[in-house]
């Protein structure tokens, strides 16, 4: 069993591990679940308590993983070994599942949206001009034969990504699609908000409402936030694991936090004023994207252009995100098992894209449990179970089990102070653990 610390891989650079860290957390999530939850749940009363969870919970929870990743220098499962051992493992053990059961249909829903892109310029515009993307959208979503071409052409190009390994592979490309992406977002979000008739939309997202701020929006808020900024699996631990010992930690995991933040609320003046300036309902997760969008689009002056500039950013957005969650499980399988970062890519890729199958074939509406379609049980169960546990678990571990260390770690030995110890630390050790529990607990009732 190769311990995976000597030569290991690291980043070439401060900007290119934030680039990657980033890219992790800046996906899907931010684009099209996070304007939406936002939309239906108060606006900006939503986007407030979202903004305290994120940076209070959020940020000291990707802290935590940064310590204990670059410490350990391993992947989720050594690195909770080699500090503590005991049944911490486990923990790692959760993130790994995690991985396998997010990529699998995250990398279904990625597919889209490179159908998506060639869509746009291949025809979608007139049909949704005839009123028809919907059904475009349903006969798309209910052939499984092309769903799961385009999830494989998805994960081949993850895989290879991932194969070419951390610094010319995941850092390279992250350094290209993040710019990229926030250029394309900019380009949309002047489009939207300049249309007349956009403010109602405006309106739409942010008005604040508190009386639509109920318990369960307090957990749609925490659910959303350790899904968007990648925490709770051991993706931060592993990309921590890649940092040489002079990068500042705590300042690293400000500047991802609050890039992952801006993105997701900037998205949804890429979307609503837009909806709303032509005067469209807004459809709820997929629906919206997918259907309302094209709709969109289909109304305004070079519309073939902006969806597909829109659907070129929902891709760069989910491409930098899924190799992250492919490299939760190569670094593990290659840290512990001693595989070959090839064989590790490329056959743990292949296992992940069969188990998006049933999720693929899910949404022609035959394959359920208890009345979900598959894709959308394994969604529920990684976001809304396995990443708060895991959550409640790094916390602890920093905060009571290994807080000497953790706090070595955080400060690089004592040479660069951090300012805010005591409240990360205090986080870590009641804070974090007991709002993830409570809302959790409450969460499962609802
Ligand atoms: N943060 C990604 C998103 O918002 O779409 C999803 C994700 C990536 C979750 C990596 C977890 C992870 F480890």
């Amino acid at each position: 069993m190769g311990n995976g610390t000597e030569n290991r891989e690291q980043w070439g650079s401060r900007l290119g591990f934030i680039m990657a860290a980033a890219g992790s957390a800046v996906g899907l999530g931010n684009i099209w679940r996070f304007p939406y939850i936002t939309g239906v749940n108060g606006g900006a009363a939503f986007v407030l308590v979202y903004f305290a969870i994120v940076f209070t919970i959020g940020i000291s929870v990707m802290l935590a993983e940064f310590v204990i990743g670059r410490n350990a220098g391993l992947n989720a499962v050594g690195a909770f070994q080699k500090i503590k051992g005991g049944a911490w493992p486990v923990v790692g053990w959760m993130g790994v599942i995690a991985g396998f059961m997010i990529l699998s249909f995250y990398g279904v829903i990625a597919g889209w949206t490179i159908a998506y892109m060639i869509k746009s310029v291949s025809g979608l515009m007139t049909l949704a001009a005839a009123g028809k993307a919907g059904d475009a959208f349903g006969a798309f979503v209910t052939n499984p034969v092309q769903v799961i071409a385009y999830q494989v052409v998805f994960m081949a190009i993850t895989i290879w990504i991932v194969y070419k390994g951390v610094g010319e592979g995941i850092e390279k490309y992250c350094k290209i699609m993040m710019p990229a992406l926030f250029v394309i977002l900019l380009i949309l979000i002047v489009r939207s908000v300049t249309l007349p008739g956009a403010s109602k939309g405006l309106e739409f997202y942010l008005r604040p409402d508190f009386s639509k701020l109920t318990g369960a929006s307090i957990f749609a808020a925490l659910g959303q936030g350790f899904f968007s900024l990648s925490l709770g699996m051991g993706c931060m631990i592993t990309y921590g694991s890649y940092l040489n010992k002079k990068e500042i930690l705590p300042s690293a995991a400000v500047t991802v936090t609050f890039l992952d933040t801006m993105v997701a609320f900037l998205a949804g003046f890429a979307i609503f004023p837009a909806v709303f300036a032509f005067g469209i309902e807004p459809g709820a997760g997929p629906g919206l994207t997918f259907v309302t969008l094209p709709n969109v689009f289909a109304k305004m002056p070079g519309g073939m252009i902006f969806s597909f500039l829109f659907f070129l950013l929902l891709f760069f957005a989910a491409l930098t995100s899924s190799v992250s969650l492919l490299e939760v499980c190569v670094a593990y399988f290659k840290d512990q098992m001693g595989w070959s970062r090839t064989k590790a890519s490329w056959l743990l890729g292949g296992v992940i894209t069969a188990l998006g199958v049933p999720s693929a074939i899910s949404l022609g509406g035959n394959l359920k449990i208890a009345g979900k379609d598959f894709l959308d049980v394994m969604d529920w169960g990684s976001s809304n179970f396995l990443l708060p546990l895991g959550g409640i678990f790094i916390s602890l571990f920093v905060g009571w089990v290994w807080l000497d260390g953790a706090k070595a770690e955080a400060t690089n030995e004592g040479k660069h102070p951090f300012s805010w110890m005591t409240a990360w630390i205090w986080i870590c050790r009641v804070v974090a653990p007991v709002a993830i529990a409570w809302i959790f607990v409450k969460g499962l009732k609802w």
